[in-house]
């Protein structure tokens, strides 16, 4: 099995980047060479990782990353999107760290020597763990120390970078980490959640501004994560229900960003769960990018709830990932043309698409057709979307390799690429092959 686009398909010309992506604290490991992060305070509690595992090593990218590099270079790809670890380029004081900037200074000359983009995402979730000590994201003033840090990388990267992305998944970081507490630092409470993403989109509005003044020739965006909410059934009750869960769950961190305004909700919600808002936040927060990065894995199913307004059903019957995700390819094309109706979008770049599958190796090979066939959906979907209009000018793949899959540790797989976590063996899987060939002869 091969992956196939049709022959006029825009995603087949030279300009459309093709990209495999990581994230700092998924994959690098090197953890006496940096400060403690949110992540490593989690991972020390009871009962949050579902293996009791942590990023001490993970993928040990910190001592790998020059032979990883010759295997993102085997890929075929046009560009990598990896992520900056914040406490280990910036030290107790503020200041910037050495040893961990010269760290990434190597991975980019080495890039740029390989003609590979550097997608260079600012915060993918590892804050440092003594800003949190201070409040962290509930903190207004973690908003002004995420802009000191970015201007301080993006000056010593000078023109290295070919995109930045501010934020990876601000929903993440917000809702999973101060609302739920399943993801560090493990906050719970109704009233938290929407405070930090408030500062955590002021965070982007003023990292952009350190970005366009350092790196005025890079594009530079963010990146959010989108479930599509799906009505349980036709009636008014569960249209209602999903509606509202896709106003709490998607709405809320793309308007504020492109109108200037969160959704009217925000009338309807608790005076004590609502962001605390200063004059001037939102032109901040919504000055224009360059691009939005949109990451997509799968659908939601809503029913109407007497108490909670809306309720998520699982589906059964249905095609599933590992990660118990429901395979919808139908709801990507949906999301990205209902998104280019509703928003005055920039240029759309997928950062992150993929599936877990319980991938095994046999004779040295994993055969994961599974896995290349969602991908194979996948892209003909976001095919599907270019055809309807919409402008999307790149793809990566979710994930390079296996790594740390966050609350689930090392158990859920991701990766184009195999990682024997004993012996930190690489081997490229089959979709990782069908990946490289597709993106080579899309070359020639
Ligand atoms: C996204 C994260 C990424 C990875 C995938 C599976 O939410 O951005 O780090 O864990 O999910």
């Amino acid at each position: 099995m091969s992956i196939v686009l049709p022959s006029q398909s825009s995603m087949l010309s030279p300009s459309f980047t093709f990209g495999v992506a990581t994230a700092s604290f998924q994959i690098e490991g090197g953890v006496d060479h940096r400060l403690p992060c949110i992540w490593d305070t989690f991972c020390q509690q009871p009962n949050t990782i579902a293996d009791n595992s942590n990023g001490d090593v993970a993928c040990d990218f910190y001592n790998r990353w020059q032979e990883d590099l010759e295997l993102i270079d085997s890929l075929e790809v046009d560009a990598y999107r990896l992520s900056i670890s914040w406490p280990r380029v910036i030290d107790i004081n503020g200041e910037l760290n050495p040893l961990g900037v010269d760290f990434y200074l190597q991975i980019l000359d080495r890039l740029k020597k390989k003609n590979i983009k550097a997608f260079v995402t600012l915060y993918h979730w590892d804050l440092p763990q003594h800003l949190e000590d201070d409040g962290g994201w509930l903190n207004r003033n973690t908003a002004y120390l995420f802009r000191d840090y970015v201007d301080k990388i993006s000056h010593a990267f000078g023109d290295r970078v070919y995109s930045y992305a501010t934020l990876n998944e601000p929903f993440c970081s917000a809702y999973l980490g101060y609302e739920l507490g399943v993801h560090a630092p493990g906050i719970i409470g109704k009233e938290f959640g929407k405070k930090a993403i408030h500062h955590l989109l002021l965070g982007h509005g003023l990292a952009m501004q350190a970005l366009t003044k350092n790196s005025p020739d890079s594009q530079n965006g963010i990146v959010l994560n989108f479930t599509p909410c799906y009505p349980h059934s036709d009636s008014k009750a569960d249209r209602d229900a999903a509606n509202l869960a896709d106003q709490h769950f998607n709405h809320w961190y793309i308007k504020p960003l492109i109108d200037g305004q969160y959704p009217d909700l925000i009338n309807q919600i608790p005076m004590q769960h609502r962001p605390d808002i200063l004059p001037g936040d939102l032109e901040i927060i919504s000055a224009d990018n360059d691009y939005l990065g949109v990451n997509y894995y799968t659908r939601a199913i809503y029913r109407h709830d007497d108490v909670t307004q809306f309720e998520q059903v699982l589906p059964e019957n249905v095609p599933l990932t590992d990660m118990g995700w429901e395979i919808y390819p139908d709801a990507f094309t949906h999301l990205l043309t209902s998104l280019d109706r509703e928003y005055q979008l920039p240029p759309l770049y997928i950062t992150e698409n993929g599936a877990a599958m319980p991938d095994s190796i046999v004779d040295g090979k994993i055969d994961d057709n599974d896995r290349l066939e969602y991908f194979q959906q996948h892209l003909l979907a976001v095919d599907n979307a270019i055809n309807q209009g919409v402008n999307i000018i790149g793809y990566f793949a979710w994930s390079l390799m296996d790594n740390f899959e966050w609350a689930l540790g090392y158990q859920k797989r991701f990766g184009l690429v195999y990682v024997d976590y004993n012996s930190q063996v690489r081997t490229i899987k089959r979709s990782g092959h069908a990946f490289a060939e597709f993106i080579k002869q899309r070359k020639k």
